[in-house]
């Protein structure tokens, strides 16, 4: 008997794949601080918990395929405060923004189709398209420019005639760029030069820092048959666990493919709906509160590794991550390492290898993605054994 070998081409995630050596530093006494996952400790809005409360029905019923029709009033609510405009046809509700990128790839790739991404990026892109066989290209992108995108020619001669669709995350998983309005607008110009959709990842669209200048993809009207907007609550409101995530876009053909694809996977959670619905009328003031909190977060993480002899960074934009480039020969090793090998003062770290999400072979091999999600003490702390780590690893380049 044999799997796929669709299925036999999915990577695990880099994110996940080293929690079993976590778990085991744990039960060996170290303090292990998990710099490895987006998942924040900032809490949910109580408005979320108590609708769910509130929920009385004594049947426990399949919601419609699109969603929750409250929830898609409160989700165009919610994009009206950006100047963008959606018709309730215009927007679905997924199971994550993880569903609904995989339900774009396949509404817009066959088999063998590729679609280009930045690199680094967020690596279940590649999770997403290969179990359907689908390719991802990536279109290199450094720290030393910031990790902002390159110019027109570079985009297009990146293009081939297998491309479907241009997907990026803005701001960005795992660089933490903000892309600028002017850089929106080239990937735009080039996109409808080659005729390809733009699959727009704006989950962390609030987490930005320093006055960075936003634009959503979805305020370039040109644009408006090719652009599919991915959503999320996990981020935005710190509600991970409720899997509400959901697709936007006027192209009504694009709409109704993924409408084909949601009534066969039937409904999405009933009761996390609800709750959904009273987490996109959280006042705008909720963020600001929350981007004080993870700016400060940044500055401990960003101001410690400039100080580590040999770390090559640059300061992230938005998100709640950075890539780093480490003085180490291999990352995953050096993770591991740590992981197995070593603690300072009882205490060790784990971060998430940068080489899975790259789609160029040889790329990342020395980076890692940190996410800032814990308290500023606690990041000052992971940072101190990270130096003491560096310091001490034996593969140190
Ligand atoms: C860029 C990006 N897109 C999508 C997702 C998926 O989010 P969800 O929890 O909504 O499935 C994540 C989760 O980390 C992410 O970082």
């Amino acid at each position: 008997m044999n799997l796929s070998n669709r299925v036999n081409s999915v990577q695990s995630s880099p994110i996940r794949r080293l929690v079993p050596y976590a778990d085991k530093a744990r039960a060996a006494g170290k303090k292990v601080y998990p710099l490895n996952i987006g998942q924040p400790d900032i809490h949910t809005p109580p408005a979320f918990f108590e609708a769910i409360k509130g929920f009385q029905k004594e049947v426990l019923a399949y919601e419609g395929s699109q969603g929750n029709p409250e929830l898609i009033d409160a989700l165009r609510k919610y994009y009206e405060t950006y100047g963008i405009h959606y018709a309730p046809e215009d927007i679905i509700v997924t199971n994550g923004g993880s569903e609904a990128l995989m339900f774009a790839f396949m509404a817009l790739c066959d088999p063998g189709d590729v679609v280009l991404t930045p690199e680094p990026f967020y690596t279940n892109y590649t999770g997403f398209a290969s179990a359907i066989n689908v390719k991802v290209n990536g279109l290199t992108t450094k720290a030393e420019d910031g990790f902002h995108l390159p110019g027109k020619e570079e985009i297009a001669a990146k293009i081939c005639d297998k491309t479907r669709a241009f997907v990026f995350s803005n701001p960005g998983n795992p660089t933490g760029v903000v892309y600028t309005p002017e850089e929106l607008k080239v990937l735009v110009d080039v996109c409808i030069e080659k005729d390809i959709f733009i699959i727009a990842d704006e989950v962390y669209r609030e987490f930005i820092y320093d006055n960075m200048p936003y634009a959503s993809m979805a305020s370039f009207k040109e644009a408006e048959d090719r652009v599919v907007i991915i959503d999320s609550v996990s981020k935005r409101y710190s509600a991970c666990g409720a899997r509400i995530g959901s697709i936007a876009s006027k192209n009504k053909e694009f709409m109704s493919a993924i409408m084909r694809l949601c009534q066969s996977r039937l409904c999405v959670a009933t009761v996390e709906q609800i709750g959904a619905v009273e987490l996109y009328k959280t006042p705008v003031s909720y963020f600001n509160e929350v981007n004080e909190e993870y700016k400060k977060r940044r500055d401990v993480v960003y101001n410690a590794l400039q100080k580590m002899d040999g770390v090559v960074c640059k300061e992230p934009k938005g998100a709640f991550y950075v890539a780093v480039k480490f003085p180490v020969d291999d990352a995953e090793k050096f993770i591991i390492w740590m992981l197995e090998e070593f603690e300072y003062e009882g205490q060790t770290l784990m971060m998430a290898p940068l080489e899975g999400f790259y789609a160029t072979p040889g790329l990342g091999k020395d980076e890692a993605r940190i996410a800032y999600i814990l308290k500023s003490e606690e990041l000052e702390k992971a940072m101190v054994v990270l130096e003491h780590a560096l310091k001490a690893y034996p593969g140190r380049k």
